[in-house]
């Protein structure tokens, strides 16, 4: 049998706890070391996972710890810097998303996996679902893709830093979406044209809705509609789907079982399987890969373009004009 990887956690806070939890459920990996910048908040929360060394130092801890992974699961600004020196330590690296706040600081991460010979892998742990990978297959059954449109409407009240920043349901939330709209098309974003603005009624100081379209490099277009102030008939928290194709069109509220019309008014309800969900799928994804040296989807390389989706959206809305992904992609500050 297979030994266990060993994996390094640094971040302790709510999404933290997920992550400790995901890793005691899975019999592929178990927790050497826990890594916080609250010493205390570390050692409390390694209780229960066996020997484990935890402390607020990284090195320290990555040196005494003998971790044969790292997951990455800080606030974004400390993202760069704690993945860096675990790539550099031989570690190859599971980061939560975001990857960076920013592209440059995105692209010094894939360059450090590059320059390491490591795996630097993102979670975007909502491409991990069973109705979303039926709707994947009901996809595929309607042809070349025409329109994808993506509509989300929530109401929440987070109070806290999302209430306070500019352009938050861009920043904080679309990212999920922008990078389902790249899974379910295979197809690569071109170009932007995004407004965003803030209902009179909202409880957010920054932008809490956005219309955006993207040319796809297919042709097709995805178009996201969202808003997190808009209370009643709220959408799923991935968001309600509808793709057109030549052969017919499939939808998915976000939660339950895909369906679609074909063309020849054949109505075809997808079959749910037994896929992993949410983080517990990204994790066995990043240890299949460890494993057998693959590149997955969400690779730092490629998953950079989902960040740039994101940034090039708020930058067309504020901006006023159409953006290419590869002006923002192609920055290096
Ligand atoms: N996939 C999802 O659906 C989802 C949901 C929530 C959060 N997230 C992501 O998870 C990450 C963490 O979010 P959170 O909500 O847990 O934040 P949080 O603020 O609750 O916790 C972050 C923790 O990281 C620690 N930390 C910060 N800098 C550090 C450093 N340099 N070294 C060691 N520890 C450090 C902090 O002390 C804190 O305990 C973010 O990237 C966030 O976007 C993802």
């Amino acid at each position: 049998m297979t030994e266990p990887l060993r994996l390094l956690q640094v971040g302790a806070g709510s999404m933290g706890r997920a992550w400790l939890a995901a890793i005691r459920a899975s019999p592929d990996v178990e927790l050497a070391g826990l890594v916080d910048l609250d010493a205390g908040l570390a050692r409390e929360a390694a209780t229960g996972h066996g020997a484990v060394v935890t402390g607020a130092d990284l090195a320290a801890v990555m040196a005494e710890a003998r971790a044969d992974a790292m997951v990455n699961v800080t606030v974004p600004e400390a993202h760069r810097d704690t993945t860096v020196a675990a790539l550099a330590a031989g570690l190859p690296v599971l980061c939560e998303k975001p990857i960076a706040p920013t592209i440059a600081e995105a692209r010094a991460m894939v360059d450090a996996a590059e320059r390491h010979g490591q795996l630097l892998m993102v979670s975007q742990s909502r491409r991990y679902s069973p109705t979303l990978a039926a709707f994947r297959r009901l996809i595929a059954r309607i042809g070349p893709i025409g329109t994808v449109n993506c509509q989300f409407f929530k109401a929440p009240r987070f109070g806290g830093f999302r209430e306070q920043m500019d352009d938050p349901l861009l920043l904080d939330m679309a990212i999920h979406q922008f990078d389902l709209a790249r899974l379910l098309t295979g197809a690569d974003p071109l170009t932007v044209s995004c407004d965003a603005y803030n209902p009179s009624w909202s409880w957010y100081a920054g932008n809490a809705a956005a219309e955006a379209t993207f040319v796809l490099a297919d042709g097709s277009r995805f178009t996201f509609s969202g808003s997190w102030c808009a209370p009643g008939l709220e959408t799923s928290w991935n968001g309600a789907w509808r793709v057109n194709g030549a052969g017919g069109t499939a939808t998915w509220d976000g939660d339950n079982p895909p369906t679609a019309e074909l063309a020849d008014g054949t109505v075809l309800t997808g079959e749910v399987g037994a896929e992993a969900e949410g983080i517990a799928g990204s994790l066995a994804e990043f240890v299949r890969c460890v494993r057998e040296g693959k590149r997955p989807d969400s690779a730092a390389a490629r998953n950079i373009v989902s960040l740039a989706m994101v940034e090039a959206a708020v930058r067309s809305a504020a901006e006023h004009r159409k953006v290419a992904i590869e002006e923002v992609l192609s920055e290096t500050t």
